[in-house]
């Protein structure tokens, strides 16, 4: 039986986790963490500022967080002193926030991290690298779209997008929409659309002269990053204290 508790238990994304947790034969939900009050499938949600106190108790084998970047250092810090596994859907961290995770992670648990959990999209990453590769004097666009409620912008996997175009084109500036007079040279645009219930929508246009290739993907339900996250928690446990991506998960 693999023990999870959930951080960020009563979010859109916590409580997709801890249905299918829920229901897995071969795990056992055993709490989760939030800010606020609740419970997640008649487990117990206790308060964030008890978060060491609850996985000395529980001793579960991966904590699965979904929060807010600030929440989800502090929620790493405290499973790797516990020596609990993570796995890390969070999005929005800055670069001194990526270099204290790793801080805390490397040599002493095993962490999936990734901006997207989902089968589709790592695939998606994949095309773009490959499309990147070929079509260095294509002119390129991000555009991602999310729901109202989305706190960072752009999004997480967008900006994974931006370090595959940076490492396969070399580092090119990035027009963050555009306004006014302007000039097209060799930057990378990037648009960010937010509205409704959308769950997440990512595309890459390559534009050369006379043609157009466009890379996409479109989300229909969080059930599917959850499913993701899920399936790298079972992958997690046991394996060297590291950071790992979703790509090592699905052997790509
Ligand atoms: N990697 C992926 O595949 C993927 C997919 C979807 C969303 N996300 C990311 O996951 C995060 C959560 O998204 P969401 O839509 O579920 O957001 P949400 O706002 O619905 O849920 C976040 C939850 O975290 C709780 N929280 C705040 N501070 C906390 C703390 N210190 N400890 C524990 N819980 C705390 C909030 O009360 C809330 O219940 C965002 O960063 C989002 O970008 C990642």
């Amino acid at each position: 039986m693999v023990k999870v508790v959930v951080s960020g238990a009563l979010g859109r994304m916590g409580t997709n986790i801890g249905r299918i947790v829920d229901e897995a034969p071969d795990m056992e939900l055993v709490g989760g963490i939030d800010v606020r009050e609740g419970t997640l499938f008649k487990t117990e949600v206790v308060p964030a500022a008890k978060i060491d106190a609850f996985l000395s108790e529980k001793k579960p084998d991966v904590l699965i967080d979904f929060t807010v970047a600030g929440a989800a250092v502090e929620n790493i810090k405290a499973a790797a002193r516990n020596g609990v596994a993570l796995i890390v859907g969070t999005t929005g961290f800055s670069p001194e926030q990526r270099e204290t995770i790793a801080a805390a992670v490397e040599g002493n648990v095993p962490a999936v991290i990734s901006s997207n959990f989902s089968v589709g999209v790592n695939i998606f990453w994949k095309l773009v690298r490959e499309a990147a590769r070929e079509l260095g004097d294509y002119d390129v666009e991000v555009t991602e779209a999310h729901h109202r409620y989305k706190k960072d912008a752009p999004s997480g996997t967008a900006k994974t997008i931006l370090e595959i175009l940076d490492r396969e084109l070399g580092s090119r500036e990035k027009a963050y929409g555009r306004v006014g007079e302007t000039e097209r040279k060799d930057e990378i645009g990037v648009h960010v659309i937010r509205g409704g219930d959308i769950v997440g929508d990512h595309s890459v246009l390559f534009a050369g002269n006379f043609e157009c290739i466009e890379v996409s993907h479109r989300a229909y339900d969080r059930a599917v990053f959850a499913q993701g996250a899920v399936r790298a928690a079972r992958w997690v446990v046991g394996r060297e204290p590291r950071i790992y991506g979703m790509q090592d998960v699905l052997g790509l």
